[in-house]
Formats: structure tokens, sequence, C-alpha cells
């Protein structure tokens, strides 16, 4: 018998609240949102995105993290837990399965991403960036992915970084990680915004951002904005359930989503509005796909006072940013491994560290042996592109609309009000609402019309 609780819990709500945070801010938000806000023409994606957050990522991080406190267990058994309490079949632990998997994929490319960051840091230290140009910089990062070496380094070193934490137990320490980075990195925003806003050209990159074209809508870039508000708010794979399992029982679920999901949303917003007026003033294409992080804010540190400072501090805060959600990423799959009583939490973190690790081999292949190796099985894509488009398109958003499947038909309108009540009883027929019909009949609809799109070329 599995003895509910037994992964600890938060010292109080307060912890949640700064570890779901720490969870969902990330390199979602640093480096995916403003690549692929370039790629998909700006605003009309932003809108997009802003949309599916309100509508579909809310409800849904309600929901998760309700579903994760009810269960109290890793999403595997805690999903088991839940449907049997309501009736339901047991087989609704396979969400949590598919969860444990995806986060497997996920890890596996963000691990190599955090390990440019990290290599970034001292690249960004040692005075390499002062004075360049933006093709010099640009050449640089190139030297980068032509490096799988370097890049296994690096990949390697934030395998063991997260490794280390989710081993020695995420309810001990990640709370004082995320307290202290996250008014550090709100404090290294605020300067780029307004260094941004001084020396870059401010108003085209606003005007990219949040001037509405709608002709620029294609559903393509809806479903990158629809997946991309499940990838940075870390739905739809048992992360916040992981989390919500560690959740006191008073602590109030409506209230602090919203501050987690605002929070997200607002750090998002502030990153694309430092990159852009850089990316235009010095001549970047936005559409410069994943490396836009790494060659336009290199070129604003480079030509800044004490920029080598500032710079290498900013991508540490990066680093450990993306140290926080990678934790997030691996604790559900070893909650589960522990419980099932075979392995200590140091070899279920192991076994499945080592497993992402391998995996993400070939996300550091992507950028350089293997940049051509595009076979149709893989859509016509590199292992990383292919890895990116399976989690984030497909994974989060179908783990996504079975856990509104879920919690939204079947499990007892009475366990639900048990969960909310107190803080969200005035919200909580609309939320109902959206968790039954909005927010999957949203994702299906944008799924299936995209996948039309696709089959119709
Ligand atoms: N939300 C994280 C980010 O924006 O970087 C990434 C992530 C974490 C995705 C946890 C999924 C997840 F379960």
């Amino acid at each position: 018998m599995l003895e509910r609780g037994m992964h600890g819990q938060w010292n109080s709500n307060l912890t949640f609240l700064l570890t779901a945070t720490g969870s969902a801010i990330g390199l979602g938000n640093i480096w995916k949102f403003p690549y692929i806000t370039g790629e998909y023409g700006g605003s009309a994606f932003v809108l997009m995105y802003l949309v599916c957050i309100a509508l579909v990522g809310l409800p849904i991080m309600v929901a998760e993290t309700l579903l994760g406190r009810r269960g109290r267990l890793s999403p595997i058994n805690g999903l088991r837990h839940v449907a049997l309490e309501s009736g339901r079949s047991a087989r609704w632990q396979a969400v949590g399965y598919l969860g444990v998997m995806t986060g497997l994929l996920i890890l596996s490319f963000y691990t190599v991403i955090a390990g440019w960051a990290m290599r970034y840091v001292w690249t960004t230290l040692s005075g390499a960036f002062s004075g360049q140009s933006a093709q010099q910089v640009g050449e640089h990062f190139n030297q980068l992915l032509q490096n799988p070496g370097a890049m296994v380094f690096w990949h390697s070193v934030f395998s063991v970084m997260t490794a280390g934490v989710v081993m020695a137990g995420v309810t001990k320490g990640l709370a004082l990680v995320s307290r202290w980075m996250m008014p550090f990195l709100f404090a290294a925003l605020l300067l780029l915004l307004i260094y941004a806003a001084w020396a870059g050209d401010f108003a085209r990159g606003f005007a990219f951002m949040f001037h509405f074209e709608p002709e620029k809508l294609t559903a393509k870039a809806v479903l990158a904005a629809l997946g991309h508000s499940f990838f940075t708010l870390s739905l739809g794979m048992g992360a916040i359930m992981a989390y919500g399992a560690y959740m006191p029982a008073q602590a109030p679920i409506g209230k602090t989503i919203v501050w987690v999901a605002s929070l997200d949303t607002l750090v998002a917003l502030v990153v694309g509005l430092a990159i852009f007026p850089i990316v235009f003033a010095v001549g970047i294409a936005p559409n410069s796909g994943p490396g836009l992080l790494f060659v336009s804010l290199p070129v604003a540190f480079g030509a800044m006072p004490l920029g080598a400072l500032v710079g290498s501090l900013f991508f540490m805060l990066v680093a450990v940013a993306a140290w926080s959600s990678a934790v997030s990423i691996i604790e559900p799959g070893v909650a589960w491994l522990v419980e099932s009583g075979r392995f200590s939490r140091f070899s279920a973190t192991l076994a499945l560290a080592l497993s992402a690790w391998a995996l993400g081999l070939l996300t550091v292949l992507s950028f350089n042996h293997l940049a051509d190796f595009k076979p149709a099985w893989l859509l016509h894509r590199t292992f990383f592109d292919f890895f990116d488009l399976l989690t984030a398109q497909v994974l989060l958003p179908l783990g996504g609309v079975l856990m509104c499947v879920l919690v939204g038909w079947l499990m007892q309108k009475r366990v639900l009000l048990d969960e909310l009540e107190g803080d969200a009883s005035r919200w909580f027929p609309l939320w109902r609402f959206l968790v039954r019909f909005v927010s999957p009949l949203l994702v299906i609809w944008v799924m299936s019309a995209t996948l039309m799109e696709s089959l119709g070329k």
C-alpha cells in the first residue's frame, strides 16, 4: 500500500508558489518565447499566446494542481487514486506514464540549451563580445554549434546539477534557489528592458510584438502558441501535478496559480521587449531561430558599460532559471520510481537523468553532424526540431486534454469543490465551464486544423 504524502510537503504555500514559478519560468520564457515569436511573425503570435494562456493554460493549471494535491503521490499513482476515488478506471494512470515519457524527451534537449547558457556565462565574462558586431557574435554562436564536444560538456554539467537537486529531494532546497533567483532575474530583465529602450529600436520592437496584424495568423502559428502556453506553464506532463502533491491542504489553489501564470507571462513579455529592440537596432533577422537569444543580447552586452559582468550575470540567471525548471521536468518520473519500492531517490534520478542525457546527444548532433539528417519519419526535421514539435505541440496538449476530461467530466463535483473551497468558489462555475468545454475543444480544434492544413499541402 502506498503511503500518500510519502515524498514530503512544502512547508508553506509560499514555497509552492515559489517552486511552481521556478518551474514555469525558464528557457521557455527567455530562450523559446522570443525566437518563436520571431519565427511566427510577432504580434499575431503574441496575441494568440495570451489568449491561450487565459483560456487554456490557466484553467488547466488549476486542474493539474488540484489533481496533484488530491492524489498526494507521483502523477502516475496519484491519478490512479483520484480516478478510483470518483469510481473511474485505474487506467487513468496512463496519463501519468505519458507525462514521464514526455518529460524525458523535453529534458533531453532542455539540458543542451541550458548548457549553451552556462557556456555563455564564461564567454561573456571573458570579454569576448566587447565591441563585437552582430555578425561577429553570430559567428561565435555558430562556432559553438559546430563544436559538439563543448556542447556535450555543458550539457553534462547541467544534467549533473539537475540530478543533484532531485537526488537531495525537491521539497528541501529548491524553494531557496527560486527565492533568491527570482528577484535577481526580475531586476536583470528590467535593466535590460531599460537598456533596450535607450539603445535599441524600441518603437519597432514594440510594434513587432503588439501591433496586431490579423493577416499574419496561420493555423501553424496558433498551434505553436497553444503548444507554447503548455510548455511555458509546465503543463500537460505532470510537473505541476507533482508539485501540487506537496502543497499544503489549506493553500488556495486558484489564487496561487493566477500569480504563477501572471509572473510567467510577464517575464516572457519583458524578455521580448528587451530582445526585439536590439534585434532591430543591430540588424538581426527576427526569425533567426533557436540562436536568437545568443546572437542578440551579447551584442548589447558588448556595447554597454560593464557589459561583460552584466552579461555574464544574466546568463547565470538564465541557467539558474533553467535549473529550477529542469528539476520539475524529471520529478514526476523520479517520484514514481521511488514509489515502486525498487529504487532509492538516488538510483531513480540516476536512471532517468542518464537516459535523458544520452537522448540529449541527438540534440547536440542536430546542430552539426546530423544537421542535414531530416528523414520522413522525423517529419523532415532534425531530431531537436522533432522532439520540440512532438512534445510542445502534441504530447503536452494531449496530456492537458486528458486531464480536462478527468477533472471536468469524470471526477465528482464534491471532490473539486473540496479542493477549491474557500479561494475559488466565486470562480468555480466559470473555471469548470472552461475545463469542460472551452480548453479541451480549443486544443482539439487547433490540432485538427493544423493537421488538415498540413495534409492539404
Ligand atoms: N516551463 C518551463 C520553461 O518555460 O522553461 C519548461 C517546462 C518545465 C516544460 C516543466 C514542461 C515541464 F513539465
